[in-house]
């Protein structure tokens, strides 16, 4: 396990990518709010039945930024020109044998389509696949997910195959596409061989 590299914050142009704050619980509210029906499709949703009610903003990012002290986890925002419209989220860094992590993300409809999260995966898959010496960084998409879709393959992540009724996501169990990239495949940084849109 490893705490070297958090916490850190990447910037490419007017996009920059900082670690999430209990204090950005008004403008996340806010986010959430407006994007309600624009997410829904694309959200993790828990697969038991649970008595508990569903644990707050700040309780979320207090557990999360508790795990990414000990090199669990990654809570990115993602801000443009200074304002968070979004969040990417790593997951699961596996350290000894594996050394690989996953990633989820989502933007504000308002600001969709200009680039912005392909170039926030670019940074954050040149931070894990670089200077934190991971060698594999998994995505999983939904087929139906064409922004998704569009925005690994953009990158040049490898599409492995179809893992069927793989996650949890707007209340039932579904098929996601499995794209990869692995460190030898880098032969220059993501960042650097963005186009601009
Ligand atoms: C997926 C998502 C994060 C992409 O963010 P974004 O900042 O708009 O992405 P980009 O602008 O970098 O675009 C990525 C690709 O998607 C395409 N795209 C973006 N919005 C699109 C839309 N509404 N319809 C069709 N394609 C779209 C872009 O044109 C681009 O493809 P291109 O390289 O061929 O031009 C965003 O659509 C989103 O938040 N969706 C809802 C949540 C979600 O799906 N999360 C991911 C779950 S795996």
């Amino acid at each position: 396990m490893s705490t070297d590299h958090w916490p850190v914050t990447l910037t490419h142009g007017d996009v920059t990518l900082r670690p999430l704050r209990t204090s950005d619980s008004r403008r996340w509210q806010e986010l959430r709010r407006a994007n309600e029906s624009w997410l829904t499709e694309w959200e993790a949703t828990a697969p038991l039945p649970s008595q508990e009610p569903a644990p707050t903003f700040r309780q979320v990012a207090r557990r999360m930024r508790k795990d990414a002290r000990r090199g669990l986890c990654m809570p990115f925002v993602v801000e443009y020109k200074g304002e968070f419209v979004g969040q990417l989220n790593v997951n699961n860094i596996v350290y000894g044998a594996l050394r690989e992590a996953n990633f989820g993300y989502w933007i504000d409809e308002s600001v969709s389509d200009r680039g912005i999260m392909t170039t926030a995966a670019a940074l954050v898959t040149d931070y894990l696949l670089g200077p934190m010496q991971l060698h594999r960084v998994e995505i999983a998409v939904r087929p139906e997910n064409l922004p998704s879709n569009r925005l690994v393959q953009r990158l040049g992540f490898h599409f492995e195959g179809i893992r069927p009724r793989f996650l949890h996501i707007n209340h039932d169990w579904r098929d996601h596409n499995i794209y990869s990239l692995l460190s030898e495949n880098l032969t220059s940084t993501l960042v650097s061989q963005l186009r601009s849109k």
